[in-house]
């Protein structure tokens, strides 16, 4: 249902508007608390369901966590909002089989995230070793729970760069070969590596691929000086790799759809002597998909990438309704406060070329 209309002729942008079915954000962080207050509407605004990562402080893994969180994130939204966290449980090595089945035949749990343990943001819970969650992978394939992964080995001899490709070859390739049948999402891919073994993987296997993989490489961590906003994990790799990256995104390959990996963190605890990993992209996570997608000449890509194969892959219904962009310059934020909470935007301060028009949004 995309169209990319020309309202009226006259200046060739005047007008120019893209409408698209309402899409899904399939790799989200809300947080808690107050920035959750905040920063859940960014999402929910622009996207009907989102995947919600379960890496709080405890993180969520037991049903009742789940359940207590969404009713946390729905009280967050303002008054009529129509949005659907779709909750995730977190891998650890104790996790019971049983109450990661439970979660998901009642509904609460969409999926399961596996984070390395220590790979990231509040992952020292994660998983040491895959083998010792073979049974939950096990229940998981019997019952179609899909496996969400953050790819990249924790080795300290690692390269940091290489974490990616090297979890591809030690982990996940082995682990896709023990569990043929299991629904697997490698999370926020960064390499040609990635690209190419999801390519040449059955259909079990997809990715999701941010807006700021597709826009900055490696480096934009350091121009003109330590940048930290555009620090995140995976980290930005080398230019050749963001290539790869936005041909799979733009290419109608349904392996490859949207996922931003929002994650803020107060501007204080980016820019510091050990500045966080994560970029909050949500504000206009949209406008910045779009742009990508023009510059690679497939804005009519754009909606199977944002609206149709993540819930296909899923296997859950397309949404109804439609959102629309307008081609008109938009410049995002150099910050925003909200109360005692800065958070810096990705992009910050750059002018997009188009702009999410938020009254236009229909829902059915
Ligand atoms: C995420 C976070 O801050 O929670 N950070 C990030 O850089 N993406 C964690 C994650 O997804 O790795
Ligand atoms: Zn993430």
């Amino acid at each position: 249902m995309s169209e990319i209309a020309t309202a009226e002729a006259g200046t060739r942008d005047a007008g120019e508007t893209l409408t698209l079915r309402r899409p899904d954000d399939w790799h989200v962080h809300l947080r808690d608390g107050a920035m959750l207050r905040f920063v859940a509407d960014m999402t929910a605004r622009q996207f009907a369901r989102a995947i919600v990562m379960p890496n709080l402080v405890p993180p969520v893994t037991t049903v009742a966590a789940a359940e207590a969180y969404r009713e946390r994130i729905l009280a967050a939204l303002p008054e009529g909002r129509a949005f659907t966290p779709l909750m995730t449980a977190y891998l650890t090595d104790e996790i019971d089989p049983a109450e990661v089945a439970r979660g998901f035949e009642a509904g609460v749990f969409t999926a399961c995230k596996l984070y390395p343990a220590n790979a990231t943001t509040n992952s020292a819970f994660g998983v040491t070793d895959v083998r010792r969650i073979h049974p939950v992978l096990e229940r998981m394939q019997a019952i179609c729970m899909p496996l969400l992964i953050h790819g990249e080995v924790t080795s300290p001899e690692v390269d940091v760069f290489d974490r990616e490709a090297v979890f591809i070859e030690r982990i996940l390739a082995p682990l896709l070969v023990d569990f043929p049948e299991l629904k697997v999402v490698l999370e926020h891919i960064t390499t040609s590596e990635a690209v190419q073994f999801v390519e040449a993987a059955g259909p079990k296997l997809g990715a999701t691929v941010t807006a700021h993989h597709l826009r900055i490489d490696r480096n934009a961590l350091f121009a003109g000086g330590l940048r930290p906003h555009a620090y995140c994990l995976p980290v930005a790799k080398r230019r050749q790799h963001k290539e790869a990256l936005r041909k799979a995104a733009t290419s109608g390959n349904p392996k490859f759809f949207l996922g931003t990996d929002t994650a803020p963190h107060a501007r204080h605890d980016k820019e510091s002597a050990c500045g966080c990993a994560g970029i909050f992209s949500a504000p206009t996570a949209l406008e910045s998909y779009a742009q990508t997608f023009m510059e690679m000449d497939a804005l009519e890509r754009l909606e199977g990438f944002a609206s149709e194969f993540g819930p296909r892959f899923y296997g859950l219904p397309l949404n109804r309704g439609t959102v629309t962009l307008r081609r008109e310059a938009v410049k995002v934020p150099e910050l925003m406060q909200w109360g005692e909470l800065s958070l810096v935007p990705f992009q910050a301060g750059e002018t997009l070329s188009w702009r999410f028009d938020e009254s236009a949004t229909t829902l059915a």
